[in-house]
Order: structure tokens, then sequence, then C-alpha cells
């Protein structure tokens, strides 16, 4: 049994009434507003009923009952229910007319109707994919006013419940408004954005509570116009509303976003064991004699050889032959040409001298110098250096224009989501032909490869056996 509150009684929900003529069934005369009780106390409830007062001049209708009455009879509603957590429907029309007119009649009384559902569970972030699409906003010009008139936005949710979508995002003339039914975030350059009040949304009471926990953890935030493209582009996008929170949306229009974990979901398909171990890179590792050490099969004593890495990766040295590394040890240190080893890392800074894989964590120095044990001058110009995103200018892009392949996430632009193994990339635009378009990749920040627009090895399954991309410069 639900307890509901209308004009002026308790009742039972079953048993509530209201005329035909009312104003709120005639015309969508009326306005309405909605906030969550957990523990059987309303959350926020002095911000919703700001915004309930606010709604109420801009409609000019008057309410009979005063702010801290209508306030201690939803405490009522909400300790009559059972749940503990409760949604609680706020709705008040203009009222009863015995001759429907679209004047209304100043005499007459409003309705005024509260009730309560339980409060379904937060999705859980981890696991409930959230998809949105864009569609125009063909809304009225009032959307602060939180309305009972949601054709508009009633007719967005059929359309997006057909298409099985979490929700519709709205945009007028480029830029993003609002959800059907939520307030929109995202995040770009590690900055969060969020339209303006000024785009015809409703100012959304959790909104306001995200950006107050936004700004006080200091991270960078605008409220400002956000673009279609911008939404499209940006690493992450939150809905907000009061019955569900904070949603991180998965997928914009089939642009998937988080994708390693729709990778590790699909099950079914094959070949993607290279995309789940991207952050493993592989150098072959050769001599010509004592006198220097080939790295790819590039002198490493006379090139600047330089091998980018992140936390997170792994770089595994491989010995062309056995002998390689019994004749000519393979140690890394942290200063240069450091040949009697006196500052050489071990596996407290990640580094397994049996398989020679460094593995970089946060205790990786920043600059290390491979050498040899044995041999000085075997690997005099090259260093490793760990870094937070990579630099193009810094990158090898003179010989990488025979076509490469990157295993990762596309994570721009109109393919971004595509996950697995990307053919026919090139570091320099000029070497993808004139329809080239532009790739940044998770698993690579801060490096734009570039692909000739006529074949579609956009994230495919299976590796072409191309060369693989590899983070290192010769410069
Ligand atoms: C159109 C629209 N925008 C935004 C919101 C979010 O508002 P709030 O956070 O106050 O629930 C809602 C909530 O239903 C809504 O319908």
């Amino acid at each position: 049994m639900s307890v509901c509150y209308l004009n002026g009684e308790f009742l039972n929900l079953k048993d509530a009434k209201i005329s035909p003529l009312d104003r709120g069934f005639l015309f969508g005369d009326s306005i309405y507003e909605v906030f969550a009780a957990y523990d059987k106390k309303a959350f926020r409830i002095e911000e919703h009923l700001d915004r309930f007062y606010i709604n109420l001049k801009e409609i000019k209708l008057t309410v009979n009952i005063s702010r801290q009455e209508l306030k201690n009879i939803i405490e009522l509603v909400i300790q009559k229910n059972d749940l503990s957590n409760q949604i609680i429907y706020l709705q008040i029309s203009r009222g009863y007319e015995e001759i429907r007119n679209h004047v209304p009649d100043i005499k007459s009384e409003s309705t005024v109707f509260i009730c309560s559902f339980p409060l379904k569970n937060l999705p859980n972030h981890n696991s409930d994919k959230v998809k949105i699409s864009l569609r125009e906003d063909f809304r009225w010009g009032k959307s602060n006013i939180k309305s009972t008139s949601l054709l508009a936005n009633v007719l967005y949710k059929i359309q997006g419940n057909q298409e099985n979508l979490d929700e519709i995002i709205l945009h007028d003339n480029g830029y993003i408004t609002e959800g059907a039914v939520s307030n929109v975030f995202c995040v770009k350059n590690k900055k969060v954005l969020t339209p303006s009040l000024q785009n015809n949304i409703l100012p959304g009471v959790t909104r306001s509570v995200i950006i107050d926990i936004v700004k006080k953890l200091n991270i960078p935030l605008a409220e400002s116009r956000i673009s279609v493209e911008d939404l499209k582009n940006a690493d992450e996008v939150w809905i907000t509303n009061t019955t569900k929170g904070i949603l991180l949306v998965s997928e914009i229009d089939q642009i998937i976003f988080n994708t390693l974990d729709w990778i590790t979901e699909k099950s079914s398909r094959t070949g993607l064991t290279d995309v789940e171990n991207f952050r493993t890179t592989t150098y072959t590792v050769g001599n010509s004699g004592s006198a220097y050490y080939t790295v790819d099969g590039i002198n490493a004593d006379s090139t600047a050889l330089v091998i980018y890495a992140r936390v997170g990766d792994k770089i595994v040295f491989e010995p062309t032959a056995n002998s390689v590394f019994s004749a000519h040890p393979f140690e890394i240190s942290t200063t240069a040409n450091d040949t009697n080893g006196s500052n050489n890392i071990g596996s407290p800074e990640g580094w397994d001298q049996s398989s020679h894989t460094l593995t970089v964590t946060d205790s990786t120095p920043t600059t290390l110098y491979p050498h040899c044990g044995v041999h000085t001058g075997m690997y005099t110009n090259g260093r490793i250096e760990i870094v937070t995103t990579y630099d193009q200018s810094l990158i090898d892009v003179e010989s990488a224009s025979g076509g490469l392949e990157v295993s990762g996430t596309v994570s721009v632009g109109p393919f971004k989501g595509a996950s697995g193994n990307t053919h026919m990339v090139y570091l320099r635009a000029a070497d993808a032909g004139s329809d080239y378009h532009e790739h940044q990749f998770h698993e690579l920040p801060g490096l734009t490869f570039y692909m000739p627009a006529d074949q579609g090895y956009h994230g495919a399954t299976n590796s072409s056996g191309q060369t693989k991309f590899k983070t290192k410069s010769h410069y």
C-alpha cells in the first residue's frame, strides 16, 4: 500500500481521484518536483523547494500552503510509506474549473498531490552499460520550468525505448542542451564541462550537487556551451538526475567508450589477445661483437635510441640468440655507460634481470640507461624514458613511412571505440595519402596517427602482421 497526499487528505494511492476538468489534465497547466528520500530523509529538499517556488512564480500560480506546511506534508508522506528509500513526486496544477477555458479562473484552487514510489537501486557503474543517442531538441524555449507538459520528453523516451537506449541527449543548433530526463556532463582534457543554465535546460539539483563536489575537489569545471562534436570526442560523458544519480555513459550512437571492458566481454571475438597485451612491447637485441648492441636492428651505441614507456607498461628485451646476453650481460642503470653496474636497478624498480623485462611502476626511475655488464660503449647513446604522454615530435617519423599496425582502442574521431589491431597507420600525414584521416589511441596518449581513408582496418580482430608500432625514437 502506498500513501499519498491529495488536497488536504492522506489517502491510499489507489483511492486518490481528481476531476477530468483539472487544468493539469486539460492543458498541462501544472508543475512538479521530484526528490529522493534516503533512510526516510528527503535529500536536498531545500534546493528542490527553491526550484519549485521559482517555477510557481514563473507560471504565476499561487498556492495556499506555506513552504513550511508543504515540507511537513512531504515529511509525513515519507514517514507514512514503509520503504526507507523513496522517490517523492510533488505535483501541483492550477486546479479544477467548471468551464474549460485557456484563461485561468483566478478563483480556482490549485490541486496539490504528493506521492511516493520505491527508489530503485542506483545502476552499477561497473557492469551496467549506458547507451545514449543524440537528437535535435524540439522542445519549447522554457525548459527551465519543471512543467508536467512532458510530451516531447515522452516521445524521446518512447523512441529511445524502441532502440534499446537509456537516454536521448538533445542538441539545439549544434550545441548540447540536456537529456530527455537528465542533465549532461563531459570530461575533456581533464576539465569537467556542462551546458550552462542559459542553454534552455532544467537547473537539475543533481547537477548542482555535482558542480559543488567537482569544485570542492579543485577539478577544473566550466559551465559552457558543448558542441555535438565536443561531446562525441569527450573522454567521458555522464548524465545526472535525481532518480539515477550519476550515470557514466558507455556508448553514444554506437561510439563506444570504455572499450577495454567491452573487448573482454566480447569473448566470442577472436584475435584480441594482442589488444589485451597492448602494454607489452618487445625489442629484439643482437650484438655486433663487443662493439654495440643492436636493438630492433639499430646500432644502439651510435644512435640516440630512446625507448618511451609509461607506468603500467612492460618492456621486454629478447636476445636474438642465447649467446647475446650470456656474453654481454644486458643490465639497466640510472647512470649512462655504467659498465661496473654500480647504479644498476633491480626488482624494487621493476627490472627482472632473468627475463630482461622492465615492468614500469611508480618506483621506476624516469631515465634509465641499458648497458653491457662487461663491455663499455655498447649502448652509449640510448636510454629509456618514462613519460606520461608520448611527444610526437620525439618519435622517429622518418623511418615509419612503410605503414604500421597499432593495437588498441581508437579514442577520437568517427571510429572512436574501434578496438583491436588497426593496420596501415602512419606517423606522418603525408604518408597516408591525400584522403588521410587522423587517429589517436587510448593506449598511446598524445600521439596522432594517420590512415588512408579507403581501407577499413579500424579495430580489426586479427593482426595483419605489419610492423607493430613501438614507442621508440631514433633521435
Ligand atoms: C529534462 C530534465 N533535465 C534534468 C533533470 C535532472 O534534474 P534533477 O537532478 O533535479 O533530478 C531532469 C530530471 O528528471 C529532467 O527531466
